[in-house]
């Protein structure tokens, strides 16, 4: 059997399960989304979001791509991110990433390795930022966990420096920010940072909507 028919016979049997549970299942999930969450985690096959936190479909809006990072001119996670907090209307985002990233671990070396030095580049710039603290820490696995740890905080950080979180803490109080990292060794995973709507951010990235509208209708 071809490799990937395993997966096609397996969403048969899934499905059919479901159905076996509650033959209304497929007719409820098709009407409507209203998940509670936004997860920006790593692409890594090993942390899928539903299935480390038990999760069930319609529960999780989910976007995933290489050291769960949070670009600010990366137009489809904004677009993931305006379309889960405006129209879903998620309460919490989350980023996830996980010890033994990849993309953590190439983005601590020097290799040359082609496009995707751009992505990674986004990573260094978290280490060079925190490059006191890590260069401090001489055991080189233990640099690379704080690395992941550093990094998921300042992505939620880059979250909290856009528009459409801060435009959403003025209009409605929400969503609250959450960094967290799963640990594959023991399955758990590990708060790192909250940031509650509304929260304090740094001044040079707060942008002021009245004045927006001011201008606007002036
Ligand atoms: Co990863």
């Amino acid at each position: 059997m071809e490799e990937y028919s395993k997966l096609l016979l397996a969403n048969k049997a899934w499905a059919q399960e479901r159905l076996e549970l509650d033959e209304d299942y497929f007719n409820n999930l098709s009407k409507d989304q209203k998940p509670l969450f936004l997860w920006i985690g790593c692409a890594d096959s090993r942390v899928p979001a539903e299935v480390v936190t038990h999760a069930q479909p319609g529960e999780v809006f989910v976007h995933r791509n290489v050291a769960n990072l949070v670009v600010h001119t990366d137009i489809n996670l904004l677009s993931v991110l305006q379309y889960a907090v405006e129209v879903l209307k998620v309460k919490h985002v989350i980023v996830c990433g996980h010890y033994g990233c990849g993309g953590v671990k190439a983005a601590m070396g020097n290799s040359d390795l082609g496009l995707i030095n751009k992505w990674l580049r986004n990573i260094k710039e978290v280490y060079n930022k925190h490059n006191y603290e890590l260069n401090n820490v001489s055991d080189e696995n233990l640099r690379f966990d704080r690395l992941v740890e550093l990094n998921v905080e300042e992505q939620v950080k880059n979250l909290s420096k856009t528009s459409i979180i801060q435009k959403a803490w003025s209009n409605r109080d929400l969503p609250h920010l959450h960094g967290w990292v799963f640990d594959m060794k023991t399955g758990i995973i590990k708060e790192i940072i909250n940031i509650e709507a509304h929260s304090e951010i740094e001044a040079i990235f707060k942008y002021n909507f009245e004045n927006e509208e001011e201008n606007t209708y002036s």
